[in-house]
């Protein structure tokens, strides 16, 4: 698959008569389809109150880490700073939480609903350094089109609510 063929199937699942968990859950399995380098593909939402990552949909392996607070781990400091984060390899990152052993790069990409941090993308590979310039260029597009047209329905208490 292609990056325009990408970004006509994200679409399609965008523009659907769906549920939104429903249309999270579609976008990681065509995210994880897309590149066989990447191993699990998730949203957190974030709850900014409690100051915890709550897990949402994901397509993977199931992870333990369901709650996360604020701070921790690669999603914790992206909820912090509310910039992308690359872990080239996860295996020098000093705060780092692993879902699973055989994890070696990660990304999380915030996902703000107009100025508001409401959810990230996380990704996880099992090769070191799998998100290069390509990887996060359509990453970012994918992630641009989340924030404009799904991002409102990520607010914690909407999604859960
Ligand atoms: N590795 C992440 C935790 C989430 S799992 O990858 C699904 C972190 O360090 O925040």
């Amino acid at each position: 698959m292609n990056e325009a063929e990408l970004i006509a199937q994200i679409d399609g699942v965008i523009f659907a008569e769906k549920d939104l968990k429903q249309k999270l859950a579609e976008l990681c399995r065509i995210l994880n389809n897309f590149n066989p380098d990447f191993s699990w593909v998730g949203f957190y939402i974030m709850n900014h109150q409690q100051r915890l990552l709550h897990l949402g949909p994901y397509w993977g392996n199931d992870t333990e880490h369901r709650l996360i607070p604020f701070g921790r781990g690669i999603c914790g400091q992206v909820a912090d700073s509310g910039e992308s984060y690359i872990a080239e390899n996860v295996a020098e990152e000093s705060n780092y939480i692993a879902c699973n052993v055989d994890v070696k790069s990660e990304i999380v990409i915030p996902i703000f609903h107009g100025e508001t941090l409401v959810a990230q993308l996380d990704i996880d590979s099992n090769v070191v350094n799998a998100f290069g310039e390509e990887e996060v260029s359509i990453l970012n597009r994918v992630c641009d089109k989340i924030n404009h047209h799904l991002s409102e329905g990520m607010h914690y208490a909407k999604f859960f609510g």
